[in-house]
């Protein structure tokens, strides 16, 4: 039998995407009496230091003006639909521009929508409405919100969103994103649910809001991969000498993977053994350095998420100690360890066009150890 050619197979998943993807299905659910959702500029004056953490997080630089590996990205993804003749939708909206006109659907009027990932539009949210591919919302006309409601000195009116827990409303954007094929992109539903506000909300020094009685506030700041601290929490190196083996254990503290989410995040270990005079021996690595993602379509490693059927997965997983074995060469005396962390790989970034400064790797932990010489 006559293998599909590539482009063949390519229309095979153009029709994949746009079956699964309905204009219906980006939207998120406007209630009938939506009245548009407010700048978030005009929180800014009572909201200050969680406005001021917001606009330095990635949620309000997520959209295709101020992402630039977003735009990039998404551009690729239009260039392989523009090989069959479609235009690419913009589905990705859904969660990196969630206020856009497009992607809310019930309203009556047409109202301005806004940018990234307003205010607003997390304060709107009332509840999630389970997709095959990802996950909408259900919007409220109200303001929503985990917090105090009964008691709250805000002068606007404020209704508890209907979340069990806060991490329930970042499930989601959060929680899984799966392509034409069924292929899991990404999947916190597969890493491991936890409270993810205990770690990426942490209550800060500093009133919510100017005239509250309260003295600290859930940070709006969402670090994560972009963030050096945060990386530095996410995993621990201890090293080991026993029986001529050098053992790297590398041990993930986050609830989730490490690297989490993005397929295109990945980390690597990078161990050196040296003689008496400080030469570093050639490296033996006994096990993966690099913990990442991999897509493969037609059994070729490296395809772009819309093309992927399968994954290879080499991240380590929630709460595991990956262990690395080396062979220590005698006339060993030292070794060292350090952990590495990319938002890009430089043949992803290379692919889509992203600037290589930001695929630099960021160093997160390291470690030495003396060897016994004997
Ligand atoms: C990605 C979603 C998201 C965005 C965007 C967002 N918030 Fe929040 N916000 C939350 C969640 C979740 C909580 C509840 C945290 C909790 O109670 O544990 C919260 C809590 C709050 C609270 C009350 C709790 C406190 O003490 O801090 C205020 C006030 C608030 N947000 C204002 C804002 C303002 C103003 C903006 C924009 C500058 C904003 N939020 C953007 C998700 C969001
Ligand atoms: C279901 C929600 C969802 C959809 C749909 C979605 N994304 Fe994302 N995207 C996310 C989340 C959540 C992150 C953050 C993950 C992380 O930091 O690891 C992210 C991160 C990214 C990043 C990394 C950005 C950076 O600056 O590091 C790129 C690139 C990206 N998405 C591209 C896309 C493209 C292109 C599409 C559409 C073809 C898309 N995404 C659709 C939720 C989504
Ligand atoms: C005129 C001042 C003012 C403006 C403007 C304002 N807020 Fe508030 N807001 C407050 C005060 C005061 C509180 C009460 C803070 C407290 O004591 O907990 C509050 C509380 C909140 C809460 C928490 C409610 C709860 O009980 O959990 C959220 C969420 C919130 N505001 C979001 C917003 C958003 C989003 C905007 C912009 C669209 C906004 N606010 C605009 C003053 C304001
Ligand atoms: C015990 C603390 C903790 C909890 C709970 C937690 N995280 Fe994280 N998360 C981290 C740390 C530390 C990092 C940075 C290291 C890494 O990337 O794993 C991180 C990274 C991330 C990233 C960026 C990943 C990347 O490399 O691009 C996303 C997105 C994320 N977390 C989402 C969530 C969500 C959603 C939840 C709730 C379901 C959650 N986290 C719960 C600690 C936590
Ligand atoms: C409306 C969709 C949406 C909601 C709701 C949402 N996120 Fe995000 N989040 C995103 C997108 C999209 C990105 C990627 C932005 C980018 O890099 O372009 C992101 C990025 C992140 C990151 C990575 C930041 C970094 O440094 O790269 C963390 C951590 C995170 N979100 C945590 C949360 C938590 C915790 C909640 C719930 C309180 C939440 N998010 C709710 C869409 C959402």
């Amino acid at each position: 039998m006559k293998k599909p050619g590539i482009a063949s197979r390519g229309m095979f998943f153009v029709f994949f995407i746009l079956l699964m993807f309905p204009a219906g299905a980006l939207a998120h659910k406007l209630p009938a009496d939506f009245r548009g959702f407010a700048d978030s500029a005009s929180c800014a004056p009572c909201h200050k230091t969680i406005y001021d953490e917001w606009s330095r997080s990635m949620h309000s630089m997520s959209d295709r003006k101020s992402d630039t590996a977003h735009n990039a990205v998404f551009l690729a993804f239009s260039q392989f639909m523009a090989k069959s003749g479609k235009k690419a939708p913009y589905f990705c909206g859904s969660c990196h521009a969630p206020a856009e006109g497009r992607l809310t659907a019930g309203a009556k009027t047409v109202y301005s929508y806004l940018p990234d990932i307003p205010c607003a539009f997390c304060h709107s949210v009332e509840g999630v409405s389970e997709g095959k591919a990802f996950n909408t919302y259900s919007l409220s006309a109200a303001m929503t919100s985990a917090g105090a409601v009964s008691g709250t000195s805000a002068p606007h009116p404020v209704s508890k969103w209907s979340f069990e827990s806060p991490s329930g409303m970042c499930l989601g954007c959060h929680g899984k994103m799966k392509n034409g094929k069924g292929t899991v992109i990404c999947s916190m539903d597969m890493e491991g649910h936890s409270d993810c506000v205990r770690c990426h909300m942490e209550e800060k020094a500093g009133p919510p809001a100017a005239g509250s009685g309260k003295t600290s506030h859930f940070s709006h700041l969402f670090p994560g991969g972009h963030d050096k601290d945060m990386l530095k929490k996410g995993v621990s190196l201890s090293l080991e000498a026993s029986n001529g083996k050098l053992l790297v254990n590398i041990k993930n503290k986050a609830p989730h993977f490490f690297p989490s989410t993005s397929p295109m995040r990945a980390a690597f270990v990078k161990v050196e053994i040296f003689d008496k005079t400080g030469k570093a021996f050639p490296e033996k690595s006994g096990g993966m350095t690099t913990f990442m993602r991999v897509f493969t379509a037609g059994g070729k490693k490296g395809a772009p998420p819309w093309m992927a059927e399968k994954a290879v997965d080499s991240r380590i997983k929630a709460g595991e100690t990956r262990t690395l074995t080396y062979d220590i060469p005698v006339g060993a005396v030292r070794a060292s360890a350090a952990i590495y962390y990319r938002l890009f790989t430089p043949p992803a970034a290379a692919k889509f066009g992203i600037p290589a400064k930001d695929a630099a790797p960021v160093k997160v932990a390291e470690k030495a150890i003396d060897l016994d010489s004997r």
